[in-house]
Formats: C-alpha cells, structure tokens, sequence
C-alpha cells in the first residue's frame, strides 16, 4: 500500500506533539517535512525519530545554529518557506497547520498549494484568510479540515450525516471557562502563572490565556461563522465546564444534537486523518459523574463576550483587528507590561471608538489587503 504523506507546521507545539504521537510507529504514514520556529532542540529530536525529508524552522538564528550543527546527512533544511514549496513536488495527502497564532496565516495558505488535505488547528489563519482562505484552497483543489475540536466535531457530524447546511438553526460551540471561571478574582492582580493553568487541556501559552479572557471562545465563534458560513445571530457560546460537549447541533426540525468526546485533542486529529485509532478510555464519559450541564458566559467575568456579536457584524477587517491586537495584548501580559485584565479592557475600549471602528470597516479582497490590515493593527497605539 502507498504510504500517506503528511507535512506539519509546528510540530514542536502541544498540536504538533500530538499529531506525531499518534503517527509514531505506524507505517502507513511518511512523514516529509517538520517545522518550528525557534525550539530546535525538540525538532532536532523529532527528525531523530520520524526522518523528514525536510524541515522548515522560521527564526533565522536557530535555522543557522541548526544548519551548522546538522548531522543528518539527507534532511534539506529550510528558512524559506517558498523554498520549502518548490522542493515538495508531489502533493502531500495532508498538511497540518498548527503554529500558533497571527504568524500562521502565511504558512498555511501557501500551503494549500502542496497539500491535498489541510489540517487547520491554527484558528488566526482561518479568521485572517477568511474567503481568501476558502478561493485560494478551492483553487488548489485542497480540502479544509477544522481540527479545532468544536468545529471539527460540527464538521464531521454534517459530513457523517450528509447534513443540508439550510437544515441547520443553531449551533452552539462551547467553553470551558478556563481557570478562572465561577471564581471570585480581582483579574488585575492575576499572575502569568495561574493564567496558564488550564483545567482541562494542556497547550500553548497563547491559547491557554486566550481561555482564561474568552478571546479564545470568540476567535472560534468567527470561525464558526466562516467556516460555516452561518450569520453571527445562530452561533451560540456556552459554558460547559467538563469541556466533553464540544458542539451542539440544532436543526430546525427542532432536534438537537450534541456531539461529545473525551477532551483529548488527540481524538479530532485522529480522526481527521483517518488513522481509526482506538481511544480505550472513551467509555469515561459517564453522564451523571460528569455534569454537563451549560452556562451562558457571564459578561462580568468575560467581558470580552460583550464585544463577540458586534465584531463578527463588522465583518473581515474587525476580526482581523480583533485577533491581532488580542494577541499583542497576551504577549504585553505575559512580558508583564500590562494586567491580565487590560486584554479585555483595552479591547473593549478600542471597538467603542468610532475612528477605530471606521478602520474595522475596511473591505478585503485580496492577501494584500489583508496584510495591510494586520499591519495597522499591529500599528495602532495601544496606550
Ligand atoms: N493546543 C491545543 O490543544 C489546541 C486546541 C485547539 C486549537 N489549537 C490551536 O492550534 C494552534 C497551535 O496551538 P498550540 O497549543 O499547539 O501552540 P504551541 O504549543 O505554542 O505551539 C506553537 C507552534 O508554533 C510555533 N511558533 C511559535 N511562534 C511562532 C511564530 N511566531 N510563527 C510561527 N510559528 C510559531 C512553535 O514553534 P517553537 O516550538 O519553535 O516555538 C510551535 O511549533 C493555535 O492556533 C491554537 O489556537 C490548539
């Protein structure tokens, strides 16, 4: 049997990890490129183990210190990810996106060129492209998989059902809460620390304070929205602390369906690839142990909830604006320049004013536009 090609970028992140631990060992699958930014020790590590054909690492400093150190004497190593591309000549059956926030977005719409099936964990990608994304994958004749588990979960029960998107009323993605949720906190005072510990999931540090604000949940109701194409009004968020509930689907029939597995990322990507792994402990959802019950986010506590609908109507530029800045702001408090409770404040505070909202307006057409957009968010004072 021809063995399945796959390409990650960011293999050395929590998503990255997780793909790999479920392809080691298994035959089926030959792993062509690897990708990081600066941990090279780690990428060092997986070419050991999974022998790339390729790999493609961002920082400039750690492609040179890895190129000067390389002992494997077949791997190509890459700075440039249009070299990478060329390099590539049969498509690969799968491409995971999994770099971490704004950054990803260049990566994974270049890579729809080489790739049959890509894999997107990497939600800033999707909210940056938005229908860019969608032509440019249409173009390349590549499918997008959400691997984001709400909406992989909404994904696979529609294509599993042959679902009629029209047949569809609502959809609700849920949250957990993150660490904070139904505490009593004076989110000025919350240390990196504390912000980071996620009850129920193990992952990058920018994702992990995107859940302790919300961001996070309202990254994803935009990209429900895009991914779907469905109106701001029929998308729903809920607190679900137990995060096994991933999605509920309810049709306008008036049935609900609500789609659960264990909070193991694991299970989405596994299945994404079609690799039909086994998840033995899958029997442990039990439902009176696990309380699923629902909440409606509380807007004093995620504040940012308050501003979700009003940016999804403002359309592609307000999220790009959105997510941007929002990530300025995780790194302003992880490199403790400002509070944890500033995210949500100065985020607040910018789609209230009206020459702000005015740029949030600007109409996309093409990447170009959306690169000028990123750059004025990534200009606009924040003081
Ligand atoms: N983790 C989860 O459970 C989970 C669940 C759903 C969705 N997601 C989404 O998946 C994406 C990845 O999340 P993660 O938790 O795996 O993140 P992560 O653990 O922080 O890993 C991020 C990966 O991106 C690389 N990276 C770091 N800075 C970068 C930059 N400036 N440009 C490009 N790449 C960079 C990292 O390389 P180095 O290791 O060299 O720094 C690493 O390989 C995010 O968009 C997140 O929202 C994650």
């Amino acid at each position: 049997m021809k063995k399945k090609t796959i390409g990650i970028l960011g293999s050395t992140g929590s998503i990255g990890c997780q793909t790999l631990s479920l392809l080691k060992d298994n035959k089926n699958y030959q792993i062509i490129f690897l990708s990081c930014n600066r941990n090279i020790k780690k990428l060092f590590d997986q070419v050991k183990i999974f022998k790339p054909k390729h790999i493609y690492i961002i920082d400039k400093k750690s492609y040179n210190k890895f190129k000067a150190k390389n002992k494997f004497r077949n791997l190509k190593i890459y700075n440039d990810l249009y070299k990478l591309k060329r390099s590539i000549k049969n498509k690969l059956d799968y491409t995971v996106s999994a770099f971490s926030g704004n950054q990803g977005f260049d990566s994974t719409f270049e890579v729809s060129e080489i790739s049959r099936n890509l894999l997107i964990a990497n939600k800033e990608a999707i909210i940056l492209g938005n229908n860019i994304l969608k032509k440019k994958l249409k173009k390349n004749k590549c499918n997008l998989i959400p691997i984001d588990s709400e909406h992989y979960s909404i994904f696979k029960f529609i294509k599993d059902n042959k679902i009629i998107i029209k047949n569809i009323h609502k959809i609700f993605i849920t949250a957990s809460g993150g660490p904070f949720y139904n505490k009593k906190i004076n989110f000025k005072n919350v240390t990196i620390k504390n912000a980071l510990r996620h009850p129920n999931w193990k992952m990058g540090k920018k994702i992990s304070i995107d859940s302790a604000t919300l961001a996070n949940k309202i990254l994803e109701y935009f990209e429900a929205i895009i991914l779907f194409s469905f109106k701001p009004d029929n998308i729903i968020i809920r607190i679900q602390p137990s995060s096994k509930i991933h999605s509920i689907v309810l049709m306008k029939s008036g049935f609900y369906y609500l789609i659960a597995h264990n909070n193991d990322m694991k299970i989405p990507i596994s299945s994404a690839l079609n690799l039909n792994s086994i998840f033995k402990n899958s029997d442990k959802i039990v439902f009176e142990k696990q309380k699923l019950s629902f909440y409606k986010p509380n807007s004093k506590q995620f504040k940012l909830i308050r501003i979700a609908k009003k940016v999804a109507n403002l359309g592609h530029s307000a999220m790009i604006m959105f997510s941007v800045i929002n990530e300025r702001l995780v790194y302003k408090f992880l490199q403790k320049e400002i509070t944890f409770d500033k995210i949500s404040s100065i985020l607040l505070h910018l789609f209230s004013n009206k020459k702000f909202i005015s740029l949030c307006k600007t109409y996309i057409r093409s990447k170009k536009d959306i690169y000028n957009i990123v750059k004025i968010a990534e200009q606009y004072r924040l003081d």
